[in-house]
């Protein structure tokens, strides 16, 4: 088994060591061995191009991703750090993986403008997917990616994003806020990969799930929850998320504790769960707590906000 082998050779790269990024490997969903006979897909989220991570760290997990040769890099948003000033970083980043690209936004690039980084990712070579799908033939194998739009400032809309979705192909979908999976499972979708959290940064004594997960509310940590299962639980449509720890940050870079190191993940959709050792096994998910409608139309004044400011500073003479 091609992953097996993989994951046993992997010896952490000097950069990978030196900014602690970790390799996580894991089987697609049982119903993908049906659909697909072998893909690799590369996961990465929160790149955060900017003042607070050295450039050297997105380059090397660029550079751990290609090492991997995937069929193909999916992004789950977050690219920039509170300003467009290191746009032209961003699409040299993108321009960097040799598989083809697909991301969807996070809050952070509505917070900084939506369009202008949907530009720069499609500068560096990058599909973006805002509301929609695509089809793309990897290997003579075709995936459909569902791109969802950033939920936590209330872009999110799933019916446009599943549009036109066949039941006979195999699909898997993006969203920058991992609690928008379980609709998309609703839609046949069985696995759904997103970021946000950081992993919470710091994870020592189970901290993350404390300050992400009792305080923030997310039902969604870090890591895969759910099921890959094709018979789903009590009938019910289901499926599996992933969220990633992310590649950089927006506040402070500290990271201490192995869930919360920065982190490549690799899908190894076609290979079934059991088929090789993963880092963690399917977790159960916290309580969560869902915004009120204060929380969510504060959030959605803040995207507004900035724009009003960043539009005044540059007609000021
Ligand atoms: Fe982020």
């Amino acid at each position: 088994m091609e992953a097996r082998r993989a994951h046993a050779n992997w010896r952490p790269s000097n950069g990978a060591r030196r900014y602690g990024i970790a390799l996580r490997r894991f089987a697609g969903p049982a119903s993908y061995r049906s659909q697909v006979s072998h893909l690799r897909i590369a996961h990465l989220t929160d790149l955060h191009v900017g003042r607070i991570t050295p450039f050297e760290v997105q380059r090397t997990a660029a550079e751990m991703t290609n090492a991997e040769r995937p069929d193909l890099v999916l992004l789950s948003g977050d690219f920039v750090c509170h300003s467009q000033l290191y746009l032209d970083q961003l699409a040299e980043v993108i321009r960097l993986f040799q598989a083809p690209v697909i991301a969807v936004l996070g809050n952070h690039d509505y917070w900084s403008g939506a369009d202008e980084v949907e530009k720069a990712l499609q500068h560096g070579g990058a599909e973006v997917l805002r509301n929609r799908n695509t089809t793309i033939t990897l290997r003579s194998e075709r995936l459909q990616v569902v791109g969802l739009d950033d939920a936590y400032t209330g872009h999110a809309q799933r019916d446009a994003a599943v549009r036109g979705l066949r039941k006979d192909l195999p699909s898997i979908a993006l969203s920058h806020i991992a609690e928008e999976a379980d609709g998309l499972w609703r839609h046949g979708i069985p696995l759904v990969l997103s970021g946000h959290t950081h992993g919470g940064q710091v994870t020592l004594a189970r901290l993350h799930e404390l300050s992400v997960g009792k305080i923030a509310g997310h039902r969604y940590v870090h890591g895969l929850y759910g099921s890959r299962d094709q018979a789903g639980r009590n009938g019910e449509p289901t499926g599996a998320v992933y969220v990633g720890a992310g590649i950089g940050a927006a506040v402070v870079p500290f990271r201490l504790g192995e869930r919360g190191k920065r982190e490549v993940t690799m899908f190894e959709l076609g290979c079934a769960p059991g088929d090789f050792v993963e880092h963690h096994a399917e977790q159960e998910p916290m309580p969560g707590r869902k915004p009120t409608q204060a929380t969510i139309a504060k959030r959605a004044a803040a995207v507004v906000r900035k724009r009003l400011r960043r539009e005044k500073r540059l007609i000021r003479p």
